[in-house]
C-alpha cells in the first residue's frame, strides 16, 4: 500500500484542484442538481479516485436527496460501488425525491449507485447487511445536521473505514457541525483535519452573487478529515463559538418540557411577540391539540420518560 505521506499529499492535490476547477467532468450537467457545491462533489468524485483495491472498497453517502453526490461520484467511476443513504424526511415536501433518484439513476445507467432507503441510524448499525465485507474509503456526512446526527455518523462509521479513509463533513458553517467534529477529532486523535471550508453564511441568506460564487465552491462549508495512524499530521481543529455551550443546555431544558416538540414552533411564536408582530397562536394549538395525548401524559417541567426503566440490573455475565 502507498506511504500515508503521499497519500495525504495525493489528498490535499485532489482538494487544490476541487477548489480550483469544481465538477471533474460535465458528464452528469443535462440531469444533475442538487444542494451540494460544485467544489465539494468535484472534491468526492476526486477522492473517490484516490481509491485503490476497488473490489473491497466503496463510497458512501448520508444524504442523498435527488442524487447530486452519489450520482456524480459513481458516473465518474463506472466499476466503483457507490452506496447513498437517505429517509427521506426532509425537504422533500411533495414526497417525489426517491421517484427522482430512480430515475435519474437509470438515466444515467448509473448501475454502481446503490440507495439505502432508511434512517441514517439504522442503516449504520446494519451497515453489513448493505455494503456486505467491504470497508468505507471516501464518506460524505451530508444528512440529519444536529450535533448528535453529526457525531454519530462519525462514531458509527469508525469501524467500517479502510486504512485510507478520507471524510468529508458538509455544512461545516453550522456552528453544532463544527462542534461535533472537533468533539470527534479531540476524543480520536487518529483523525486529523486536512482542510476547511467557509462561506460567510447559509445559502439561503446570501445575496445572489455571493451565493452563486459558494455554489460553484464549498456551497456551506466543508470539514474533510484523514485516518492518520503514524500521527504524521498536525493537529488542526474547527473553531467553537462559546454560545454552543449555552445552547447545549438549553437543548436539556427543552426536552424534559411538557411541549418539547413545539420549541421550533414556540420560539417562531415568542419572536412575532417580541417584534411586534401577530404569533401564530392558532397554528401552535393545532399543534399542540395534535399531540394532546402524549402532552397531556406529561408534567408541567422535568419530564424523565423512565416509566418500564428497570429499578436494578446486572450484567448476565457469571
Ligand atoms: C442537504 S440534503 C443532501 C444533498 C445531497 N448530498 C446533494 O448532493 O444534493 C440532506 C438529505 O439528508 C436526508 N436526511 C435527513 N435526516 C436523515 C436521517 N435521519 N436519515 C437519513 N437521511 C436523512 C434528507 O432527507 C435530505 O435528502
Amino acid at each position: 500500500m502507498m506511504g500515508s505521506q503521499a497519500f495525504f499529499r495525493q489528498v490535499l492535490q485532489a482538494i487544490g484542484e476541487a477548489d480550483c476547477d469544481g465538477l471533474m467532468s460535465d458528464k452528469g450537467a443535462a440531469v444533475l442538481g442538487g444542494l451540494s457545491g460544485r467544489a465539494t462533489v468535484g472534491l468526492l468524485q476526486r477522492l473517490a479516485g484516490l481509491v485503490g483495491n476497488r473490489d473491497s472498497l466503496c463510497y458512501l453517502e448520508i444524504g442523498v436527496f435527488q442524487g447530486l453526490s452519489l450520482l456524480s461520484v459513481a458516473i465518474e467511476h463506472p466499476g466503483f460501488a457507490c452506496f447513498g443513504i437517505d429517509n427521506f424526511s426532509i425537504l422533500d415536501p411533495k414526497g417525489e425525491n426517491l421517484g427522482i433518484v430512480r430515475e435519474r439513476t437509470r438515466r444515467l445507467n448509473a448501475t454502481n449507485a446503490h440507495l439505502i432507503n432508511q434512517d441514517y441510524e439504522a442503516a449504520l448499525e446494519g451497515l453489513p447487511g448493505h455494503i456486505g465485507e467491504r470497508k468505507v474509503a471516501v464518506f460524505f456526512i451530508d444528512g440529519a445536521h444536529d450535533y448528535r446526527s453529526q457525531l454519530m455518523a462519525l462514531l458509527l462509521i469508525r469501524p467500517y473505514l479502510s486504512e485510507r479513509a478520507v471524510i468529508v463533513v458538509d455544512d461545516a458553517n453550522y456552528f453544532d457541525v463544527r462542534q461535533s467534529t472537533r468533539d470527534f477529532l479531540i476524543s480520536h486523535p487518529e483523525f486529523k483535519m486536512v482542510f476547511e471550508a467557509y462561506s460567510p453564511g447559509h445559502p439561503a441568506n446570501l445575496d445572489q452573487p455571493t451565493r452563486e460564487r459558494q455554489e460553484a465552491g464549498w456551497l456551506n462549508g466543508v470539514n474533510v478529515l484523514v485516518l492518520d495512524h503514524e500521527n504524521v499530521l498536525p493537529v488542526m481543529l474547527p473553531r467553537v463559538e462559546p454560545l454552543a455551550r449555552d445552547l447545549y443546555v438549553n437543548e436539556w431544558l427543552v426536552h424534559r418540557h411538557r411541549y418539547a416538540e413545539l420549541a421550533p414552533q414556540a420560539l417562531d411564536a415568542a419572536a412575532a411577540m417580541v417584534e411586534g408582530r401577530e404569533p401564530d397562536a392558532a397554528g401552535l394549538r393545532a399543534a399542540a391539540e395534535a399531540g394532546k395525548d402524549a402532552f397531556q401524559a406529561r408534567h408541567p417541567d422535568r419530564n424523565l420518560h423512565c416509566d418500564g426503566l428497570p429499578d436494578r440490573r446486572f450484567t448476565a455475565w457469571k
